[in-house]
């Protein structure tokens, strides 16, 4: 894993000679691989609602089950960026499993899964400060949630585990995720090992190494994209007094 002491004679080293030289750049060479600069995109949405709710997870979770109503693929796709605790980040795709309402348990958030000693959870334990990003380009929409990661409790991850298909209760034990491993055969032979230690007809257990994460949300902002690159932007922050619900500001785009 990369860590901040490392990164910037790396990158210093990796510079092209045009960067160093100072030329300019008309005279790069044409780049390898298709022409990323030419792709424009005008986005013709419809822009943010005029009447905004007082609660933004409600606009997320009618955005949501707009994405989810217009077939986009992976719809509760968001991507989650973490940190180590000396600030190097990092940034991943999860699968958004549930908004859930605040309880006497806790507060409100957005829940996902995962292994508790992957990259993404040792930097979670030792930084709570995640963010979010749900990527609905396809819709001229994007979201960006950030907030602290708490663990979500046992009894709630085992729960939500035996909703899993068989396949991805033995998948969990299999893989131990982020680790090094010698290739595909080492992780179908664990495979087949968690298999032979539960055979069909028998329960997998969750086990104690996988479970949520629970962003509560501290800034919720919500893009939408207009002609010219005239896009809404508008950004609601918990407000630091208690119940004091939400700020709402608009940004420039
Ligand atoms: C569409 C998509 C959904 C994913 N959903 C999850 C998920 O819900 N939980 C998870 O641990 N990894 C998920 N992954 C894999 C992660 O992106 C990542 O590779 C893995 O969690 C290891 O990340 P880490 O080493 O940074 O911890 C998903 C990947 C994709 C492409």
């Amino acid at each position: 894993m990369p860590g901040p002491g490392c990164a910037l004679p790396h990158v210093a080293a990796a510079r092209p000679a045009w960067h160093a030289d100072g030329v300019t750049s008309i005279q790069r060479p044409a780049p390898p691989g298709p022409d990323v600069a030419a792709l424009r995109r005008d986005y013709l949405g419809a822009g943010l609602p005029a009447d905004l709710p007082g609660d933004p997870l409600d606009l997320l979770r009618t955005w949501l089950a707009d994405a989810i109503a217009a077939g986009l693929p992976e719809p509760n796709a968001m991507v989650l960026a973490t940190a180590t605790s000396d600030g190097w980040p990092s940034a991943r795709l999860v699968l958004l499993k549930g908004i859930d309402e605040a309880t006497a348990d806790g507060p409100v958030g957005l829940v996902f899964y995962t292994n508790y000693r992957s990259r993404k959870a040792v930097e979670l334990d030792a930084n709570p400060r995640a963010a979010l990003t749900f990527p609905w380009h396809w819709m001229h929409r994007q979201v960006r949630v950030e907030g602290m990661a708490l663990r979500v409790g046992a009894p709630e991850s085992a729960a939500y585990f035996r909703t899993r298909p068989r396949g991805s209760q033995l998948g969990a034990w299999a893989s131990h995720q982020s680790a090094q491993i010698a290739g595909r055969a080492e992780l179908e032979a664990r495979y087949g090992e968690v298999q032979a230690r539960w055979p069909e007809g028998t329960e997998v257990p969750a086990p104690g190494f996988w479970g949520g994460y629970r962003v509560v949300p501290e800034v919720v902002e919500f893009w939408a994209g207009r002609p010219n690159r005239l896009h809404d932007r508008v950004e609601f922050r918990r407000s630091g007094s208690p119940g004091g619900g939400w700020v709402v500001r608009r940004l420039a785009p």
